[in-house]
């Protein structure tokens, strides 16, 4: 490629314009040119890494035309595929009629939305505030917690991720993912529920989740005694879908409650629909988070970040505070036109059915594979850990790097997680078919086959 085909606009040999930022790359091409001028930062999958160019429903296809079906859907984000046509229908009208506006201006699209979330989410939270991502939604909570108390702690879990803000990056509950030390005073990091490596070495129920009761001791000996807020995640996403056991909220946010402290809900991958039955996660715990914060799903893959709280909770935010994009029309009519299709499809109540069909497919591939320690999550968002021995639970992140590689060449994507690299993450757009999940079980189970052997 030659440095000086910058312009946006070509003309081609019979005098047609052409705008070159359309142009198409092969995958050698993008490789080179990514090398050169992405930062070495950016995490990839696969060695040699995936370069996309186009989308249609549950499927991708690379630049040089291989066609893939996408069981990770761009990180639990295009919730209902890819480029849902009334999505991209209401993205296209919304660009040719008003872009962009700034948090200085108000307009119709943010408004409607913000009711739709005050619909949506449980319990009295109202106000939300419109961001362009989940790192931001929830440096937006903690700020608001932080507020709102007057004080300044935070508890967050072990195995969370919370994205790249300085406070997200403090209380990263991954070494791996934490590029410096934390920058930000005040957080402590609590055991993780995480049944399948109890980090007290008991089992559920016999345990009578002393992992929650441990908040008691984490308050105090980690904090003054009076934190702002406990933050988490229903099912822990980058953690490798960690899913607390039915009791747990219940548990671990009455001492949290005792000390004036609020609960901040991270709903930014189980939001939407995703665990099924319900349109948040949280629901299935029976618990009332204070504040609320989505992203990934809520647009179906327009950029987009929300925190919801309470009137109250809102009001004590008193400095100037803009988002130049944040809640961008665009972006808005995105999430209304996902709202809308999910409501007409009961995606919810399919994410229920449809992830019942997932599991039951991988609890049947656990009894045939000792590779597999461990199955959970719930709905559409179903997980499976890795161990090279049942008895010893040494995690197999080799294997796990390589079943995605066989995958990938059996053209079917699907993500990889946990402190260890060795839990598989399996969550499909939410519009994914019966067939297509059966097609997916039938890759796994030859992925497993091949990697188990070697
Ligand atoms: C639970 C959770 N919270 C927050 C974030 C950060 O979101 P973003 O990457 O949009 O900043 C992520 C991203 O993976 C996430 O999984």
């Amino acid at each position: 490629m030659s440095h000086h085909q910058h312009s946006a606009v070509s003309t081609d040999a019979e005098g047609k314009k052409h705008l070159t930022v359309l142009q198409s790359l092969d995958s050698a091409t993008v490789r080179k040119l990514h090398h050169e001028y992405v930062m070495p930062a950016t995490f990839h999958y696969y060695p040699e890494s995936l370069v996309l160019q186009r989308g249609e429903g549950m499927f991708l296809t690379d630049a040089d035309g291989v066609k893939y079906l996408d069981f990770f859907g761009g990180i639990l984000t295009v919730s209902l595929g890819h480029c849902h046509p009334e999505v991209v229908g209401a993205v296209r009208e919304q660009l040719g009629i008003l872009g962009h506006t700034s948090t200085l201006y108000q307009n119709e699209w943010i408004v409607r939305l913000a009711r739709e979330l005050a619909a949506l989410t449980p319990g009295n939270l109202q106000q939300s505030f419109f961001t362009n991502s989940g790192s931001e939604a929830d440096e937006m909570a903690i700020l608001l917690a932080k507020l709102f108390t007057g004080r300044s702690e935070i508890i967050a879990l072990r195995h969370s991720y919370s994205g790249r803000g300085m406070y997200a990056i403090s209380a990263m509950g991954h070494g791996a993912w934490r590029p410096i030390a934390p920058v930000m005073p005040g957080i402590s990091l609590m055991p993780a529920p995480y049944c399948y490596r109890c980090p007290f070495g008991l089992s559920y129920p016999s345990c009578d989740i002393r992992c929650a009761d441990d908040v008691k001791e984490v308050i105090a000996t980690t904090t003054t005694g009076q934190p702002a807020a406990f933050i988490a995640e229903p099912i822990l996403g980058v953690g490798g879908f960690i899913t607390p056991p039915k009791e747990y909220f219940q548990k671990v946010l009455e001492p949290i409650r005792k000390t004036g402290a609020l609960f901040i809900c991270d709903e930014v991958q189980t939001g939407f629909g995703r665990t099924g039955t319900y349109w948040n996660g949280i629901e299935h715990y029976g618990v009332q988070p204070d504040i609320m914060t989505f992203a990934k799903g809520i647009a179906s893959g327009m950029p987009m970040g929300a925190t919801i709280t309470t009137k109250e909770i809102a009001s004590a935010f008193r400095g100037l505070t803009i988002s130049t994009y944040g809640g961008n029309p665009v972006s808005s009519v995105a999430a209304l036109a996902t709202i809308h299709v999910m409501t007409r499809e009961n995606i919810p109540e399919r994410a229920a059915r449809l992830g019942n069909r997932l599991r039951q497919g991988l609890l049947s591939l656990q009894e045939k594979y000792p590779l597999i320690g461990d199955v959970r999550g719930m709905g559409l968002m179903q997980g499976i850990e890795l161990v090279e021995d049942r008895k010893t639970k040494e995690p197999a992140s080799k294997r796990a790097n390589l079943i995605i590689e066989v995958l990938r060449k059996r053209q079917l994507l699907i993500g990889k997680g946990g402190l260890y690299g060795n839990t598989l993450r399996i969550a499909p757009p939410m519009l994914v078919t019966e067939s297509q999940i059966d097609e997916a079980i039938a890759h796994l189970d030859a992925g497993l086959h091949q990697v188990s052997a070697s």
